[in-house]
């Protein structure tokens, strides 16, 4: 049974070969973004796998295109609801940009 650990969390988890990242974060209460119900038509799902990338199945080219609007991209960015767990991740959550920066406007 693969474990992912997610971060910046810190928890790890094991998970049924073959299930999502998405499925797998959200069986485990790790909140992560979904808009479009994990048909990759958004970016919200968007993590970057930080170990095992390469066990992961090939990106598509729809998902390709999606990634692009994603906040933050690096190397190794994919879609979490597109992902195959099939061996151990580490897996990074990122951070998302806070819809308004805190300063007091009133
Ligand atoms: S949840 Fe929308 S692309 Fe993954």
């Amino acid at each position: 049974m693969p474990k992912i650990r997610f971060l910046p969390a810190d928890i790890e988890v094991d998970v049924p070969e073959g299930i999502t990242i998405l499925d797998a974060a959200l069986d485990n209460n790790i909140q992560i973004d979904h808009n479009c119900g994990g048909n990759c038509a958004c970016s919200t799902c968007h993590v970057i796998i930080e170990e095992g990338f390469e066990t992961l199945n090939k990106v598509t080219e729809d998902e390709r295109d999606m990634l692009d609007e994603a906040d933050g991209l690096a190397k190794t960015s994919r879609l979490a609801c597109q992902c195959k767990v099939t061996a151990n991740l580490v897996v990074r959550i990122p951070k998302k940009e806070p819809l308004w920066d805190g300063e007091d406007i009133f």
